[in-house]
């Protein structure tokens, strides 16, 4: 199979917060990909703007550095591109919240091609950037502004966040990022359901027993502590990586590939959650082991109440899924990095094989990551004589062998995502009401949890997660998947 780059027309990106570490690890990393794959057209150019005093020769030196140490050798970069990369590199002192850098940043900017502005600062600064695009006459038609995550901390945060944008852009000018819709595995989450005729008649509450959506990560907060103790895996992860991915396997087939159809029914399943009652929550803070320290160290606040990790079980209260719940769960310092999902199909409603005493069921498992593919679950004779004996065996397609070279160097989702913001394209990026309805449903129940000040359940680092968790799905007579090592 032969990769199609589609080349796209030249454009300015403009990185607010060139010189973060969202900058150097993932923005312009994936920018560098893109450019080798070939697919920006010559005049194209990419200026970083930051506080930090640099001219366009120093940002170019830094951002080669970046490059070395986190392309990690991905996207058929050649040695010597770096060089020519640079050369569409530039660099603007700027102040967000002041005058500095602002004339000089709208001199650069050519008249009549796409430019995009990409907010890679803190939630805080939002405002004060749109306001500045407007006052200095770069908030016209052809602009696009690229905002990430944290997008609030709750609904009200989130809604005066929408507001100081919507005050100068139009919302089909605002790109909200979840890097996780610009997932290979995760758009083809899409392409399974809608482009196949075999699952879809299939996926409700008459066939599906259980889904299980599992985002589980090896590492720590890191560095990140001061963030995370302020937002938990429920912000962190829940209320919008998780809840995409939600909404993808739940939603209606929209009538048409485009954003606001995608979008309309993605926002219907979010409406469509029901309550959860506390005991269908699990939150839990992992432990220190011999080498790393604990949560609680981590973050440096021993009293934090801060969940390291999260299971909830909910519902989605419509005429496709009552019925069936939907299990989630995600958290760090865990047993293994799996991101999946499975859809657990019910048992068949009668058993004609004497010899075998055994639940089967089909499972459907779509894996986000590592390893990125598709398992089937189909129940097989046991091999040899000597009856009927049954067992079930994974028709495996693993994107990187069914698709060949194609599929092992599949583009990250930072390079798929600021190609779609350049061709305008808003289908994997949320809206801004999609937004807060997930954050109307998640404040309730952060609210009671703080309002109880109920302690996370201490985890083993290198384990499951708390065995609460376990119990969760015990107590409904299911089982989570193995977190596979
Ligand atoms: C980020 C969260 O949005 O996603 C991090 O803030 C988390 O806490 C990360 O580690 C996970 O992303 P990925 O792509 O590594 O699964």
């Amino acid at each position: 199979m032969v990769s199609r780059i589609i080349p796209v027309d030249p454009f300015d990106l403009v990185v607010f917060g060139g010189t973060g570490d969202l900058a150097r690890r993932k923005i312009l990393p994936a920018l560098f990909r893109r450019f080798c794959a070939g697919q920006m057209e010559r005049g194209t150019r990419i200026i970083g703007a930051a506080r930090t005093e640099m001219d366009d020769v120093a940002y170019r030196a830094f951002i080669a550095e970046a490059l070395i140490e986190f392309n990690e050798g991905k996207g058929g970069c050649e040695p010597g591109k770096i060089k020519e990369f640079q050369k569409i590199l530039s660099y603007v002192t700027l102040d967000a919240r002041g005058e500095l850098g602002w004339s000089e940043l709208s001199e650069k900017m050519h008249p009549g091609r796409v430019r995009a502005f990409y907010f890679s600062v803190g939630p805080s600064l939002f405002g004060d950037l749109a306001l500045r695009l407007h006052q200095y006459g770069m908030a016209d038609s052809d602009t696009r502004i690229v905002v990430e995550k944290p997008f609030g901390r709750d609904l009200e945060t989130a809604r005066a966040l929408n507001k100081s944008l919507a005050d100068h852009f139009d919302e089909s000018q605002i790109y909200r990022i979840d890097h996780y819709l610009g997932k290979e595995t995760v758009q083809n989450l899409m392409a399974i359901r809608f482009g196949n005729m075999l699952f879809e008649p299939l996926w409700n509450s008459q066939y599906v027993d259980h889904i299980q959506i599992t985002v589980a990560e090896t590492v720590g907060v890191g560095g990140r502590g001061d963030y995370y103790d302020r937002s938990g895996a429920m912000r962190d992860m829940v209320q919008n990586h998780l809840m995409q991915l939600l909404c993808l396997i739940a939603m209606e087939p929209p009538s048409h590939f485009d954003p606001d159809a995608v979008r309309d029914e993605k926002l219907k399943v979010i409406r469509a959650l029901g309550e959860v009652d506390p005991k269908d929550i699990v939150r839990g803070q992992y432990l220190a082991d011999d080498e790393k320290p604990g949560y609680l160290e981590h973050v440096e606040n021993p009293r934090s109440l801060t969940e390291s990790f999260i299971a909830l079980k909910l519902d989605v209260v419509n005429w496709r899924w009552s019925g069936t719940p939907f299990y989630l769960r995600t958290g760090k310092r865990l047993k293994s990095r799996t991101s999946e999902i499975a859809v657990v199909f019910k048992e068949t409603p009668h058993n004609i094989f004497d010899d075998d005493n055994d639940r089967h069921r089909n499972i459907l498992t779509i894996r986000l990551q590592p390893n990125e593919g598709i398992d089937l679950d189909v129940t097989i004779k046991e091999p040899g004589p000597g009856g009927m004996r049954l067992v079930d065996v994974p028709l495996d397609m693993t994107f990187s062998e069914a698709l060949g070279p194609e599929g092992e160097d599949i583009p990250d989702a930072y390079e798929r995502l600021i190609m779609d913001v350049v061709r305008g394209n808003q289908t994997l990026f949320m809206r801004g009401d999609e937004v807060e309805a997930a954050w109307a449903w998640t404040d309730p129940l952060i609210a009671a949890w703080e309002k109880g000040a109920t302690k996370p359940i201490p985890y083993d680092s290198g384990s499951s997660g708390p065995e609460e968790a376990l119990a969760l799905m015990h107590r409904d007579g299911r089982k989570w998947r193995d977190l596979r090592i």
